[in-house]
């Protein structure tokens, strides 16, 4: 999620997360703000910097973003959403897409209402995240929702929201005859939840496979945000890579105490020294080219 304030004003770190990578294809940017202008000038720059499609944020509820019009806000301003997606589909020649919620409060309905006219304006594709904004991430997404939205429109419906195994997975997709689903929160720190999800291979990761991932996304993210910025990013990934049973909980902790991302490599491999060699595995896979860049798939701010 990119600020098109940020990507206007030329900001060096928002112009950093335009940098994708060569094996990364194909890969959407996803832009949020609520003038329809500078939407249209982010989206531009978007294209020019190699994304296969624009998507738009109409989702995020963090406060950040909403106080500034932008993300799940929009809903409540459909006039507005609108003119933004017009102004984007204008501004490219990829396809536009569209990520909602169900709207800003419980029980709304207003991705009922909106979904349509955002297709009449531009989208290509709707992502609905059906739970409203005030719910963040608790309770359950209601995918009666996604079915209803893809009755209404005539291009694919994509259903975000609680998919955590191939099983659930299969039954979003029966159930609300949704395009495509996206998987945010069980593939935190767990790339293998989308290998079960793609091939129905549920095999639970080693403990040396699981630190051997997180120590090649270590030096990957230090290599893109230099160390110091790197410190304080990767701490929550611990949790999620650690978790899951895969690790005690004190040892977790631990780790987010050791100052340096060095101290907490080297604890690692105290801990699981057979790591070093599916490293050595993984590392031998990267592209070689020195045109790759590397471009994390993580958010900034974090909503949706
Ligand atoms: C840490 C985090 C960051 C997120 N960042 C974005 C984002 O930048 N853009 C977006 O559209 N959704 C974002 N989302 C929302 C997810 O795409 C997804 O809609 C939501 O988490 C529900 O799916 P899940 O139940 O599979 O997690 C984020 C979610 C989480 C947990």
């Amino acid at each position: 999620m990119v600020s098109c304030a940020g990507l206007q004003h030329g900001n060096e770190r928002t112009l950093g997360y335009l940098r994708i990578a060569a094996d990364e294809r194909p890969l959407a940017v996803q832009i949020f703000g609520s003038d329809p202008g500078v939407m249209a000038e982010a989206a531009a720059m978007v294209e020019e910097a190699g994304a296969d499609i624009v998507d738009i944020n109409f989702g995020c509820p963090v406060k950040k973003v909403t106080k500034t019009g932008a993300g799940a806000t929009l809903l409540d301003e459909p006039d507005r959403a609108c003119r933004v997606v017009d102004a984007v589909a204008s501004a490219v020649s990829v396809p536009v897409t569209v990520k909602l919620r169900r709207g800003l409060e419980n029980g709304s309905r207003a991705c009922l209402s909106v979904g349509p006219r955002l297709v009449d304006a531009g989208a290509a594709s709707l992502t609905l995240h059906p739970r409203s904004a005030k719910q963040m991430y608790t309770g359950a997404a209601d995918h009666a929702l996604t079915a209803e939205l893809v009755s209404l429109v005539d291009v694919p419906v994509v259903a975000s929201g609680d998919i955590t195994s191939r099983a659930r997975a299969q039954a979003t997709l029966a159930a609300t005859g949704a395009a495509a689903v996206m998987v945010g929160r069980a593939a935190q720190g767990n790339p293998w939840a989308l290998q079960e999800i793609l091939e129905g291979d549920g095999v639970e990761p080693s403990r040396e496979e699981v630190v051997a991932e997180l120590v090649l996304f270590m030096h990957e993210t230090v290599r893109e945000l230099g160390e110091h910025r790197a410190t304080g990013f990767l701490k929550k990934f611990y949790g999620w890579y650690l978790g899951r049973g895969r690790f005690p909980r004190a040892f977790k902790a631990e780790l987010t105490q050791l100052p340096t991302i060095a101290e907490v490599e080297a604890r690692l491999f105290a801990a699981v020294p057979g790591a070093r060699f599916p490293l050595a595995r993984l590392e031998e896979e990267l592209p070689e080219s020195d045109e790759v860049l590397l471009d994390l798939p993580i958010s900034i701010y974090g909503g949706g």
